[in-house]
């Protein structure tokens, strides 16, 4: 193999790895818009979060629970509220999906720690 036929072959390879790193990118922004979405659905509709909280994103002024803008939840956190409830807070195990749980965890994280 000649010289230049070599380094054309070396930009080949970094054009197709750039190319590949974009599309792996544009991936994981998709999927966490879509997780966002289900996010706000679970939030607003399936588990009406809203009726019990304050969230600005979501525009929900419940005030049975603590303002979540305020509040700051870790993921982890909300999680494990969801999950087993707390208070009159009632425990969504087997009622969301994990999916939705972990959606809805993400949709308010997301939400409140900018
Ligand atoms: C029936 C009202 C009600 C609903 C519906 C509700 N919550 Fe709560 N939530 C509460 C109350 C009350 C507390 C505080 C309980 C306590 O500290 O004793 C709380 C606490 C929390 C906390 C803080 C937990 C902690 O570690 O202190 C988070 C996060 C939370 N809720 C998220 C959610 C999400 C997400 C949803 C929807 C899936 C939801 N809540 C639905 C009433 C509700």
């Amino acid at each position: 193999m000649n010289k230049l036929k070599f380094l054309e072959l070396q930009y080949f390879k970094m054009k197709a790895t750039i190319a590949s790193l974009f599309l792996l990118f544009s991936l994981n922004l998709a999927l966490a818009e879509t997780k966002m979405e289900i996010g706000f659905d679970v939030y607003k509709n399936k588990a009406m979060c809203g009726t019990c909280h304050v969230l600005q994103a979501a525009g929900s002024e419940g005030d049975i629970g603590p303002n979540l803008d305020q509040l700051k939840p870790t993921m982890d956190q909300i999680i494990y509220v969801v999950v087993n409830g707390i208070g009159v807070m009632p425990p969504w195990e087997g009622i969301l999906t994990k999916e939705e749980i972990e959606a809805v965890a993400f949709y308010v994280f997301s939400s409140t720690n900018k």
